[in-house]
C-alpha cells in the first residue's frame, strides 16, 4: 500500500498539475513521442497508465527530433507528435522546419524543452506547433497539454465526474452521492446530474420522489443512438440545478453490463454538465471498475466494521494502482455511534491502514429515515446542524473550494459587542 502512494508521490514531484485538476480524457488518436533525456521519456510513459489516456495509442522513442525525421521519411506522422528539444534553439528551428515537409497537415506537434525564452516560443507558434512545455515535467502536464489541444475549450468546461461505492451493500453510498449531489447543485449552486448505476435495484428516483419513465437504461441499452439530445430527454429534474439519470429498478430483464457500458452516456454527460455525481452499486465487475477508475473523483463509503476495514484498504490499494497520477480516493465513514453496535475506532482507518477519512456522518436513524420515507433530501429536512453541515463540507472539498463562511451568532454575541464597544 504504502509503496503505491510512494510512487505517486515521486512521480507527482515534478508535476506542475494539480493531481485534482479536471482533465478531459483524449480520443483515440496515435501518439508518438521522440524524445532526448530519460527524464521526459519516463513521464510521457507514465502518461500512458493514466485513465484519461486509455483511448489514445501512445509510443515512446528516444533520439529527439533527428529521430523523429529519420522515421518520418517513411512513414505517416501521427494524430499528435511530442518532440523534446535540447538547448540549441536554432537546431531545434533547424529540425522543425525540414519535418514540416514530411508531416501531415493534421498532426498537431507539442515541443518540450529546456529553453526558456519568448523569442524561441514565438517562433515555435510561427511554425504551427501547437504547445511548448518548459521540462522537467510530470505525466499530468504531458495528458494536460496533449488533452486541452483535442478538447478544445480548456479544461475548466468539462464535467467532473464524482464515483461513489460502499465497501459493502447497505453502508449509505446512495445516500450520500445524492445527498452530496444536493449539496453540490444548491449550496454550491453547480449543474449536477445524478447517475443511478444500479439498475436493478437503485434508490435514486425513490429517494428525490421522482418517477420518470426513462432513464439510464434507455441509454445504456442503446449505445448508438447515444448523443446530447436523447440524455437530455432521459434527465429528471430534481430542482433547478439537480437531475437524474434513474436506473428502471424494475427486474424484467437482467443487466449483464459490458465493461464499456457506461463509456457513451458519461462521455456525453461531460460535454455539457459541471458535475456528474456516479451512484453506484456494491459491485467489482468489469464495468464498475471501469466506471470507479475512471471518475474524476472517487468517494469510498464504509461503516466502523472488521469487512469494511479490508474493503477500504483493497479497494484503496487497487485505485491506486489503477490511478497512479490522481489523488487518492475520500473516505467517508457512515453510520457511527449506531447504538450497542460494537465498532472499529475511526482512528484505526488513519493508524493502521494510514488513510483519514475526509468525513465521519453519525448513525441517526430519526433523521435519515425521514428523509428516506418523505422522498427528500437531508437538508431539506433539517436546514442547520452537524449532519447537513458534514455534506456542505464535502461538496465544497469535492469541488476544490473553499467553505462558506456561515454566519452563526452565539448567544454571547450580544454580550462581545458591548465589550468591544466598551
Ligand atoms: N448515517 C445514517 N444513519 C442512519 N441511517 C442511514 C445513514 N446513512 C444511510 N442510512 C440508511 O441506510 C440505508 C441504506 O442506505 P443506502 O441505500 O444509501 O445504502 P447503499 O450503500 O447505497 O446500499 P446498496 O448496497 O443497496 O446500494 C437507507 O435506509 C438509509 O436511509
Ligand atoms: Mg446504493
Amino acid at each position: 500500500m504504502r509503496e503505491a502512494l510512494d510512487l505517486a508521490a515521486s512521480q507527482q514531484e515534478t508535476e506542475s498539475v494539480d493531481p485534482g485538476t479536471v482533465i478531459a480524457p483524449l480520443p483515440r488518436i496515435s501518439v508518438q513521442a521522440f524524445c532526448e533525456t530519460q527524464a521526459v521519456a519516463d513521464a510521457v510513459e507514465a502518461s500512458i497508465l493514466d485513465r484519461r489516456m486509455a483511448r489514445a495509442h501512445v509510443k515512446v522513442h528516444m533520439g529527439g527530433a533527428p529521430a523523429a525525421l529519420a522515421a518520418y521519411r517513411s512513414a505517416p506522422t501521427p494524430n499528435l507528435l511530442m518532440l523534446e528539444s535540447g538547448s540549441d534553439a536554432g537546431q531545434m528551428l533547424a529540425h522543425l522546419d525540414q519535418l514540416a515537409e514530411l508531416c501531415d497537415a493534421a498532426t498537431r506537434v507539442i515541443v518540450a524543452g529546456p529553453i526558456n525564452d519568448v523569442g524561441f516560443y514565438r517562433e515555435l507558434t510561427r511554425r504551427g506547433v501547437s504547445d511548448y512545455l518548459l521540462t522537467p515535467i510530470g505525466p499530468l502536464d504531458f495528458i494536460r497539454t496533449a488533452s486541452a489541444l483535442y478538447t478544445g475549450e480548456g479544461v475548466d468546461v468539462v464535467g467532473r465526474t464524482i464515483a461513489v461505492i460502499g465497501t459493502k451493500g447497505g453502508v449509505g453510498a446512495s445516500t450520500i452521492a445524492h445527498n452530496l449531489a444536493w449539496a453540490i447543485s444548491s449550496a454550491q449552486k453547480v449543474n449536477t446530474v445524478i447517475v443511478d448505476l444500479d439498475l436493478g435495484f437503485g434508490t435514486a428516483a425513490l429517494d428525490f420522489d421522482q418517477d420518470p419513465p426513462q432513464g439510464v437504461a434507455d441509454a445504456v441499452f442503446a449505445p448508438d443512438r447515444i448523443d446530447a439530445n436523447l440524455v437530455d430527454r432521459l434527465l429528471a429534474k430534481c430542482s433547478d440545478n439537480l437531475s437524474l439519470l434513474a436506473a428502471p429498478a424494475m427486474l424484467d430483464r437482467v443487466y449483464d453490463l459490458q465493461e464499456t457500458a457506461f463509456d457513451a452516456v458519461i462521455d456525453v454527460l461531460r460535454t455539457s454538465t459541471p458535475c456528474i455525481v456516479l451512484d453506484m452499486p456494491h459491485l467489482w465487475t468489469s464495468w464498475a471498475r471501469r466506471v470507479a477508475v475512471s471518475a474524476d473523483e472517487v468517494i469510498i463509503v464504509a461503516e466502523p466494521d472488521l469487512a469494511s476495514f479490508r474493503n477500504v484498504k483493497n479497494m484503496f490499494v487497487a485505485l491506486k494502482q489503477a490511478r497512479p497520477n490522481d489523488r487518492p480516493p475520500k473516505l467517508i465513514v457512515n453510520k457511527v455511534g449506531m447504538v450497542k453496535r460494537p465498532e472499529l475506532p475511526i482512528g484505526d482507518f488513519s493508524k493502521v491502514l494510514e488513510i483519514e477519512p475526509s468525513a465521519t456522518i453519525p448513525f441517526d436513524a430519526a433523521l435519515f429515515g425521514s428523509a428516506l420515507n418523505n422522498g427528500r433530501m437531508i437538508m431539506e429536512i433539517q436546514a442547520n446542524g452537524k449532519v447537513p453541515e458534514i455534506f456542505d463540507q464535502l461538496a465544497t472539498a469535492t469541488l476544490g473550494r473553499q467553505p462558506i463562511v456561515k454566519n452563526k451568532s452565539s448567544i454571547l454575541a450580544p454580550l462581545f459587542k458591548k465589550l468591544r464597544r466598551a
